[in-house]
């Protein structure tokens, strides 16, 4: 049976496999670039961005030698901005071990190379097992079982699997799986046609099944029980978190903080912010006093902002603020005075965006405008 799972479904990948700049690429660096993006994103998403950064950093010594702003920066609206920066570390690890002691100091060497299996990728920071395995297969021809959540719905349907996904016992059989079943060989192409199936056929609501090259194959489609598969877990309620943003501008400059290195939009640039409990009118200024020691006055609504992480909600209350008390910059590295003009060169993540665009369009925000009615 599985042999005709995989004939069928390599058959079909043939005659239907999408065109995708990453595809068909001699170059295990693109490969690599392209499943970073697509590890949360949507492949008619990723095609811009990927194209965009292979033109900016077409090599790893070009992506090793950037600054991290500009790597940022091109990420963008991606989102999961950690990819960005374990690619970029992953990088400048990959130069440093290509080059001998001599070679660095005579500023020459061999190019950097991604290994080619996936235990040696997976010591690469951003590389989990089902990355290396995609790489190892689509970029070197190893025989490397792939495992991403199109493949799972698909594995789940096919072999009619009953565990909820997610679960430690789900994950076992759906490797264990994905191992067997692995035409040795063809790794490449098979994982991508099991990806482009689940993309295009065997989509999460309403397959359809009637086209599908393996669906005498598979269990849920023979029990008619396809939309009960996979098992979904109970989802547990989402937070939702309320925050206020502050807006201070001072000489036509407005002030930004850059967020911590690690953690969420780490190394993205913001305006001065953090959650509030019950009025953030009111809560605001002693808040940033506290985080940023800046002293403001609160003087008018800007606008809110509503946005959806992964794992909690967010909606930002955003004030036009007065300077109270000037801080000493030198001081404080993770704050600096931006002028309005030159906001798009500060990578931020998406609410922050919107507040930097509202900021240059409107004038609710200009000095002399603010009229204090909070
Ligand atoms: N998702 C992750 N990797 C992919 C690939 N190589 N082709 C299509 N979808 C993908």
């Amino acid at each position: 049976m599985s042999r005709a799972i995989s004939t069928n479904l390599l058959n079909w990948y043939n005659q239907n496999k999408r065109t995708l700049p990453w595809r068909d690429h001699p170059d295990s660096y693109a490969v690599w670039v392209s499943e970073i993006m697509l590890q949360q994103t949507r492949v008619d998403t990723v095609i811009a961005y990927f194209e965009r950064w292979m033109e900016k950093f077409p090599s790893i010594e070009d992506l090793a030698a950037a600054d991290e702003q500009d790597v940022l920066n091109l990420w963008e609206g991606l989102g999961y901005y950690s990819r960005a920066r374990n690619l970029h570390k992953a990088a400048k690890m990959l130069v440093d071990s290509s080059l001998s002691l001599r070679e660095r100091a005579e500023g020459e060497g061999k190019d950097a190379q991604l290994p080619e299996d996936t235990k040696s990728l997976m010591k690469l920071p951003g590389i989990g097992r089902y990355t290396a395995a995609a790489i190892s297969a689509m970029a070197f021809g190893q025989d490397a079982a792939a495992l991403d959540g199109n493949i799972r719905r698909v594995y789940a349907r096919v072999f009619n699997v009953e565990e909820p996904l997610g679960t430690k016992d789900a994950e076992n059989i759906l490797w264990e799986l994905a191992e067997d079943i692995l035409p040795k060989g063809k790794a490449g192409d098979y994982n991508q046609a099991l990806m482009d199936l689940g993309s295009a056929i065997c989509t999460p609501r309403k397959p359809i099944c009637e086209e599908c090259p393996i669906r005498q194959d598979c269990e849920a489609y023979q029990l008619d029980i396809q939309e009960m598969r996979p098992v979904r877990k109970t989802k547990k309620a989402v937070p939702h978190h309320v925050h206020a943003g502050a807006v201070i501008i001072s000489d036509g400059k407005v002030l930004l903080a850059q967020r911590p290195k690690k953690g969420l939009l780490g190394g993205m640039w913001e305006f001065p912010n953090g959650r509030v409990e019950e009025n953030p009118a009111q809560e605001l200024a002693s808040l940033i006093e506290g985080g940023y020691q800046v002293q403001i006055k609160v003087v008018n609504l800007l606008g809110e902002i509503d946005h959806a992480y992964t794992h909690f909600r967010v909606k930002e209350y955003v004030f036009c603020c007065e300077l109270r008390e000037l801080i000493r910059l030198s001081q404080k590295e993770n704050l600096r005075w931006v002028d309005l003009k030159n906001l798009d060169d500060y990578p931020m993540g998406k609410i922050d965006r919107q507040i930097a665009q509202r900021v240059q369009t409107s004038t609710l925000c200009n000095q002399q405008n603010l009229k204090s009615d909070v």
